[in-house]
């Protein structure tokens, strides 16, 4: 049976969420012995964020729980786990779900306080130049939704979203610009959450106005796309850039840069040699952290005021499958780790253990197939998704054997495909020690 549950983040430790003897009691009615049920939570990890009581079967808050941490910008964010109850003869599984919900405890923020920005006067109208962005950790409503500007008659934003769905803003000249009425501007770049109540942070924008005679680099394309394989050396070559430049000597020498508001895991993953406009691989990338990056480089003459030109660079991380399945084998034995006690004369599909498996690659890389060799005598039975049980398909008899080693095979469905294998043994106890 499954149950959902949903709480918010940040909760006081010790709130209880839920009652299972409440929630379950259709299900303890047909027990023969409802009220000694016990309750026992199947959870990986020492101080669990949520504790189950034995007694009662209580879910409260075990530990604070922050979803920015748990679950960082991930939409859905649930703790997962399974309780059995006790005594095993009678077992019943219970899948809990707890979704927790963000609260709008963070506000958005520049990674810097000033962003200097240099336009030539001879900038023409319409001309767009990339600006910070800022990050907010929450999610949804709370997470960062738009950037304002403050007044004035010379400049304008356009909010975009990049395709990790990061949102920026792109700062747009809107009428002609002359450097001797005004060589500078402070404006004040806002950025806004939509939570209730809203939050936000801002960061200064101080142009200066250049004078220019001279013609400005310009990239063949505004933007490149670039697959990049998971398991690619550090030092691939990912784009050989050519921003040409029609100027002679230092004013059509072109070097090649990262804009300055790319972020710090840009600048740690990649690197741009500045002669040469080769972007390369600095540190090897991770599918199951980073999807897609979103890098801006420059391009900038050596000559006296010398406005850069931009490029966008999207490279796709494309997933390979380089995480084996891991398997974790839950067996009720009091003591003892990789044995499980049953009776002999327990009738079939006596509770042995729970396998729960699981893969961090996706897509077919990250689909298990889960397989037992039970010897005829035990049986995998699915549950839900990557979890299964692990049952007696017969009844077994001390006399003709009293251990049997079960194996658990997982394998994935990638090619080549990844496979993990854990042992464990059940022994056969005497029934008359039980009662005694
Ligand atoms: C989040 O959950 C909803 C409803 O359960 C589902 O429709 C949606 O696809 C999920 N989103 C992600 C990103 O997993
Ligand atoms: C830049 O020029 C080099 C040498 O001609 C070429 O190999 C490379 O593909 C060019 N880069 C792009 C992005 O077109
Ligand atoms: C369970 O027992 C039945 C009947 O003896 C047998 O046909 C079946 O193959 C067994 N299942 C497993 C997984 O060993």
């Amino acid at each position: 049976k499954n149950l959902k549950y949903r709480i918010y983040e940040e909760q006081r430790v010790g709130s209880v969420i839920a009652r299972l003897s409440e929630d379950v009691a259709d299900v303890l009615l047909k027990l023969p012995n409802p009220s000694t049920v016990r309750f026992r939570a199947m959870q990986r990890g020492n101080s669990p964020l949520l504790v189950v009581n034995e007694d009662n079967g209580e879910i409260s808050i075990g530990a604070t729980i922050d979803r920015e941490q748990l679950c960082q910008k991930n939409l859905n964010c649930s703790i997962e786990f399974d309780v059995i109850t006790l005594p095993t003869e009678h077992l019943q599984l219970f899948h809990i779900e707890v979704e927790v919900l963000d609260i709008n405890d963070n506000s958005p923020q520049f990674s810097r306080s000033l962003i200097p920005i240099e336009i030539s006067e001879s900038a023409a109208v319409g001309t767009r130049i990339p600006l910070d962005s800022a990050f907010d950790p929450d999610v949804g409503e709370n997470s960062l939704h738009t950037y304002s500007l403050s007044a004035n008659d010379f400049f304008n934003i356009e909010v975009r979203t990049r395709t990790d769905g990061a949102k920026y803003a792109e700062l747009i000249v809107v009428r002609e610009l002359d450097r001797e009425l005004k060589s500078s501007y402070e404006l004040q770049l806002t950025a806004s959450d939509m939570g209730v109540p809203q939050r936000s942070g801002s960061s200064i924008l101080k142009i200066s106005i250049s004078d220019s005679n001279d013609n400005s680099p310009a990239f063949e394309q505004q933007s490149y796309i670039i697959q990049l394989l998971e398991n690619s050396p550090v030092g691939t070559l990912l784009l050989d850039l050519n921003a040409t430049d029609p100027d002679e000597g230092a004013n059509g020498k072109i070097v090649y840069s990262f804009s300055s508001h790319v972020s710090p895991k840009i600048m740690e993953t990649f690197k741009i040699d500045s002669e040469r406009g080769h972007l390369t691989l600095f540190k090897q990338v991770d599918y199951e952290i980073t999807k897609s990056y979103e890098i801006d480089v420059q391009a900038q003459d050596l000559g006296p005021n010398s406005i850069p030109a931009h490029c966008k660079i999207i490279i796709k991380v494309v997933d390979v499958n380089d995480n084996k399945p891991e398997i974790n084998i839950n067996l009720m034995s009091p003591g003892k780790e990789e044995i499980s006690y049953i009776f002999e004369g327990d009738p079939i599909d006596t509770f042995v253990a729970l396998v729960r498996v699981q893969d961090k690659d996706s897509g077919l890389n990250g689909e298990i197939v889960c397989k037992l060799h039970g010897h005829g005598h035990f049986k995998l039975q699915k549950t839900y998704e990557n979890n299964y049980l692990i049952l007696t398909n017969a009844t077994l008899d001390r006399e003709k054997r009293s251990e049997y080693s079960l194996t658990v095979i997982a394998e994935d469905r990638g090619t080549p495909s990844l496979s993990t294998v854990k042992h464990f043994t059940v022994q056969i106890n005497d029934h008359h020690h039980h009662h005694h």
